[in-house]
């Protein structure tokens, strides 16, 4: 039997000028058919880089574990005894994973921060274990020393075949300045590591020094370097420098810049400002196919990301700026290039606190810059929720694989900043979706981009790195 739904539209058309209505109506209908067809065919164009990536990857039984969706069950630990006094004097607050995670005295502290017994030691003979990252173990140099290169980035030097690691040297005591600031470390400089295969790292040194005694100077220690990049400007042979200088109550918002002959230092600082007048906190550069090189960072109190190529030397910005994600509260800028898409995951904005990542696109790098969604896969949704407890610093491409990245993050530990923890994860552009798609009606303009949760896992053998 057919029920008559009184709130359901007539599909027949009803129309008295018989017809002028009904060719209108056809055109219409065609004119409609089409654009969808050219949406359609536009979606299989883009997947269809993504497919074949897919297609590869999935008859690579390495490239298979790295996109198979892993679960990660962590249970809240029983609430903690307290004595009827404790009791009546502060009602018990409902606890959440991250506060589990801020709490250094969490029983779930071994979870996030696991202990030196299961550090990775490159050195060692780990048989099989050998070219496997585990994300938030502490990671060892070649000396046996925990690796000091937080809110890093990759430099892969064509001259030497080279990768180096740079990032903040925070082997120092935490501390807070004042009651309420942001807990710190004093500057103590750039940490730089090398290595051929990205897993193996040999401590470089502190390739730009704090300044001990000069307290007008941007890198006495008192200040805050943080977010360190380099990138090679073969037209000067020179290697740059790009930092995020701030005083300790991050007032100055400024970037630093230093350079250098040689990757591993040491670098000269040259200067600080506020690029194109504007205040900039957490930053990153890319430097494109082209050799131009582009400064990014959050400004306007964090509300909004600058973008703006720089000047050819590298060592300065250009006057041209644009403003992207305006008023969408993002830091830990990481940009790549995918088959002439732009793509960058950035964090929010809560401090050493982890957040949600978000991964953008962008056919232009100057924008205008798409929000897609959270891109990590797997582990729990309070993984997913949190990027797997980290926060975005850098994408290292790997020749050879198109489509495959590792994702590089930093997981802060404010009760002892030195010991915060590296979470490195495959990305990969084009795989699977492991849930609907967010966006514009089932028609991704963009692939998918997905960093999957792994304990533990490893670059695919072919991998150049790997011999
Ligand atoms: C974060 C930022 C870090 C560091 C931290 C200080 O938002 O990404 O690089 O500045 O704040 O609290």
């Amino acid at each position: 039997m057919r029920i008559k739904n009184k709130y359901r539209k007539p599909t027949t058309f009803n129309c008295n000028a018989g017809g002028r209505c009904s060719m209108s109506a056809v055109v219409w209908s065609l004119v409609g058919c089409l654009l969808m067809l050219h949406l359609y065919s536009l979606a299989r164009h883009k997947d269809g880089v993504g497919g074949e990536i897919q297609l590869r990857m999935s008859q690579h039984p390495q490239f298979r574990e790295l996109l198979e969706v892993e679960e990660e069950n962590i249970q809240m630990p029983p609430p903690r005894k307290r004595s009827p006094r404790a009791a009546k004097r502060k009602p018990k607050r409902s606890t959440t994973l991250i506060d589990e995670f801020l709490d250094e005295n969490s029983q779930l502290r071994n979870t996030f921060f696991p202990d030196q017994r299961t550090a990775i030691d490159p050195m060692k003979d780990t048989g099989n274990d050998s070219f496997y990252y585990y994300p938030g173990r502490m990671w060892l140099d070649t000396e046996g020393n925990p690796i000091q290169a937080h809110g890093g980035g990759i430099l892969y030097d064509q001259k030497s075949r080279t990768y180096y690691w740079y990032g903040e040297y925070k082997d120092g005591p935490t501390y807070h300045a004042h009651k309420k600031g942001a807990a710190r470390v004093d500057i103590i400089g750039v940490g730089c590591y090398s290595s051929k295969d990205l897993w193996t790292w040999k401590n470089e040194g502190i390739v730009l020094a704090a300044e001990e005694s000069n307290e007008t100077h941007d890198l006495h220690k008192l200040n805050v370097l943080e977010r360190p990049k380099v990138i090679y400007n073969e037209k000067t042979g020179k290697y740059v420098m790009w930092m995020h200088i701030d005083d300790t109550n991050y007032t100055k918002a400024s970037i630093g810049v230093a350079v250098s002959d040689y990757a591993t230092g040491p670098f000269n600082y040259l200067h600080s400002k506020r690029p194109h007048g504007f205040e900039s906190r957490d930053m990153t550069v890319f430097k494109d196919d082209d050799g131009v090189a582009y400064l990014i960072y959050s400004s306007d109190d964090n509300s909004e990301l600058h973008i703006g190529p720089l000047t050819e030397d590298y060592l300065d910005v250009t006057q041209f700026m644009r403003r992207i994600l305006v008023g969408h509260h993002r830091e830990a800028p990481a940009l790549f290039k995918y088959q002439g898409t732009y793509y960058m995951i950035t964090s929010g904005c809560t401090g050493w606190a982890p957040n949600e990542a978000l991964a953008h696109a962008a056919e232009s790098i100057m924008g205008p810059w798409e929000t897609m969604g959270n891109p990590c896969a797997g582990g729990s949704k309070m993984f997913r929720l949190t990027t797997f407890f980290a926060q975005s610093t850098f994408v290292i491409p790997l020749p050879g694989f198109p489509g495959l990245y590792i994702f590089m993050a930093d997981r802060w530990n404010p009760a002892d900043l030195r010991d915060s923890r590296y979470v490195w994860l495959p990305l990969i552009v084009g795989g699977p979706a492991d849930r609907p798609l967010e966006y514009n009606f089932g028609f991704p303009l963009w692939s998918r981009l997905s960093i999957y949760w792994h304990r533990k896992w490893r670059l695919p053998q072919g991998w150049s790195g790997l011999k």
